[in-house]
């Protein structure tokens, strides 16, 4: 299975940002492993300058959020044709800070979902517990509905088609990451439900990490056995510990 490292600039950058990441981020490139796929998620506003900048390179991209229906009068919305048509490949779906600020619900991660894949796109579905759910030991509870419901009704064809996301709500942000333990008991748990809801081909669903993610900690949570790259935020912000995350393995 193909690691994805994927960094969500989430509200942040300006073009004139956006161009000295790229005059650094881009002479590091042909540096990059082929066996890893990279992905940036920028703000919806400058997809289409982030991909004129990745033009030439094997870098895909996608956007943070898509709203589930068609078209008409939703003032301030974003369809899944309308990123498909600016050639994204990835949509962030349910980040907790959306299901934090902009009421976003299982239900309407549900129906997002089927919007992204229904035009072509591969949604990167993110779940993850509070400090106050993992404290009150309802982690498993909380993962599970957010994955039962995120996916009811969704079917899948490819596994390459559907990307999960664990993102502790306490690592976000925080500096405080998951250990690898701690990930990899999730992790194996979200592919155990991806298997009652699968079947076989749930064993390449890619699982990403994500929460305080850096150069100094991706190689020991890559390495556990159920996660299958990671959703980098602050830390994509920076060209070199973005870098050096993709190229965790060696030593930067
Ligand atoms: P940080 O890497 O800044 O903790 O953010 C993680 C995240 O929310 C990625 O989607």
């Amino acid at each position: 299975m193909r690691e994805l490292i994927a960094g969500n600039w989430k509200m942040n950058m300006t073009r004139k940002e956006i161009d000295s990441f790229f005059e650094e981020f881009l002479r590091m490139v042909p540096y990059l492993p082929n066996e890893r796929e990279v992905a940036i998620i920028p703000p919806f506003v400058y997809i289409p300058y982030v991909s004129e900048k990745l033009k030439g390179t094997t870098i895909n991209y996608g956007a943070q959020n898509l709203f589930y229906e068609e078209k008409g009068a939703f003032t301030g919305e974003v369809s899944a044709e309308m990123l498909k048509d600016l050639g994204c490949t990835y949509v962030i779906i349910g980040h907790s800070e959306r299901r934090k600020y902009f009421c976003e619900t299982d239900e309407t991660v549900n129906r997002k979902i089927k919007a992204a894949l229904g035009k072509g796109l591969t949604p990167i579905v993110c779940v993850g517990e509070t400090l106050e759910e993992r404290e009150s030991g309802k982690t498993f509870e909380i993962i599970e509905g957010q994955i039962r419901k995120g996916l009811d009704g969704v079917e899948l064809s490819e596994p390459e088609r559907l990307v999960i996301a664990y993102e502790p709500v306490w690592a976000i942000g925080t500096g405080k990451t998951a250990t690898p333990q701690q990930a990899e008991e999730v992790h194996a748990f979200i592919r155990k439900l991806l298997k009652e809801k699968f079947g076989e081909i749930s064993k390449d669903i890619r699982i990403l990490y994500g929460g305080s993610v850096k150069p100094e900690n991706a190689a020991g949570l890559m390495e556990m056995e159920n996660i299958n790259g990671a959703l980098v935020g602050g830390a994509s912000l920076d060209p070199v510990s973005f870098y050096r995350i993709i190229r965790y393995d060696s030593g930067g």
